[in-house]
């Protein structure tokens, strides 16, 4: 089905806005598995047999390949992730006001690099529109067999030193439906955001978040929701190491490595050129390296003793295995969708079990770090 997906489906895709075939891809997927004789063959197809089991923040995940934040940003296809076999979903970014994110056209794709710049600036439906839908799905299917993750961010109307107030009223809104909240200061897309992630305006958002958890675990009495941060890889190493100590005191329970670059690749191409010349974030193949790199120095900053959530660049196997021997307990994925098909959860699932049996590793939490213990390239 890859191969078709890359014969057929990509070049159709490839002539649309990339906005709107995104838009197209998730109103497909949504409508396939919104009944049970579609959803079968999808299913059958897509999902991976194989299972790389690993717990994190208290929870089992089937493997840990999972679906990135911006993807799904309404949560209008869970039950399409979740039948495709996702290891577990991201939805979001949402802030706490609805808003339409920047003027359209806002998303570019370079299929020669494999990559995309996006300046999507958080378009989403809000905090207390996303809280009707979790609701309204989660009455009608349950909750999802899958972790399901929120990604949090910043209202643009929001003054920068009013953040907290508005990481913390999604956080609230929407506690009772996700299993772990990604609170991310790292768009390039909403001006400032990224000042966020210095150690005094980050504590302020992680603290407001964090009484809100201890107040809404009290009262549901049950366990407090795993908070994590995602970072940019514009961070030079003082800063880097300021925000892994500032997240770790304020009990955050891991880190995402990372978020789009500013940056651009060189390229001979001119139509890459012209693309590379968008403003906006960069995700995709060109992303890769530096990202594992960031995931490395975390891994070694905190010994290996807090979890690292590895995004960027991962088209294949290879590229997920280096993210987790470089010390990434989980895995994501935006990019590769766009470019290898729904068919890119099982071959990478497959492929981490064959390295696994490679390396004579009978576990998935083996292979994390790998390369730390001079092992595992
Ligand atoms: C993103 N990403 C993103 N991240 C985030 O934390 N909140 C968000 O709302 C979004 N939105 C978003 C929109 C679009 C169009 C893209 C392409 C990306 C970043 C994403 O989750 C991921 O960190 C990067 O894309 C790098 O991973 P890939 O795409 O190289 O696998």
């Amino acid at each position: 089905m890859g191969l078709v997906f890359r014969l057929f489906a990509r070049p159709i895709l490839a002539l649309q806005d990339s906005e709107k075939a995104h838009l197209r891809s998730l109103k497909m997927l949504r409508i396939l598995c919104s009944n049970p004789v579609t959803r079968l063959p999808l299913k059958l197809l897509y999902k991976p047999k194989k299972k790389l089991q690993i717990n994190l923040f208290g929870q089992e995940y089937f493997h840990p390949f999972g679906l990135a934040a911006g993807m799904d940003k309404r949560a209008e296809a869970l039950v399409g992730w979740e039948t495709i076999g996702l290891g577990f979903i991201e939805v979001g970014g949402i802030t706490q006001h609805e808003q339409d994110g920047n003027p359209k056209p806002r998303m570019f794709r370079s299929s020669s690099s494999r990559s995309l710049i996006n300046r999507m600036g958080f378009n989403n439906p809000g905090s207390k529109n996303m809280a009707l839908t979790l609701k309204s799905h989660f009455d009608k299917y349950g909750k999802p067999n899958v972790p399901l993750w929120i990604n949090l961010g910043k209202s643009k109307s929001t003054a920068l030193d009013k953040s907290h107030t508005d990481y913390s009223t999604t956080f609230e809104r929407l506690w009772e439906f996700g299993d772990v909240f990604v609170i991310n200061v790292s768009s390039p897309n909403t001006p400032n955001l990224r000042e966020l992630q210095n150690d005094k305006s980050l504590a302020k958002i992680i603290d407001a978040c964090q009484e809100i958890n201890r107040n809404l675990a009290g009262k549901n009495k049950s366990s407090l929701k795993p908070i994590l941060v995602k970072i940019a890889p514009e961070l030079n190493d003082v800063q880097l190491e300021m925000i892994v100590k500032t997240a770790m005191s304020c009990n955050c329970d891991g880190i995402v490595a990372t978020n789009t670059t500013t940056s651009r690749p060189e390229s001979n191409s001119k139509s890459d050129r012209q693309i590379f010349g968008q403003e906006g974030g960069l995700s995709g193949k060109p992303l890769a390296d530096k990202s594992t790199d960031f995931i490395k120095k975390i891994y070694s900053l905190t010994g290996g003793k807090w979890p690292i959530i590895g995004v960027g660049g991962i088209m294949n196997s290879d590229d997920a295995w280096e993210k987790i021997t470089a010390g990434a307990s989980l895995v994501q994925a935006y990019s590769g969708f766009v470019f290898e098909g729904a068919g890119l959860t099982k071959s990478v699932v497959n492929g981490l079990s064959k390295k696994l049996k490679q390396n004579g590793l009978a576990h998935i939490s083996e292979a994390v770090g790998l390369t730390h213990k001079g092992n595992g390239e």
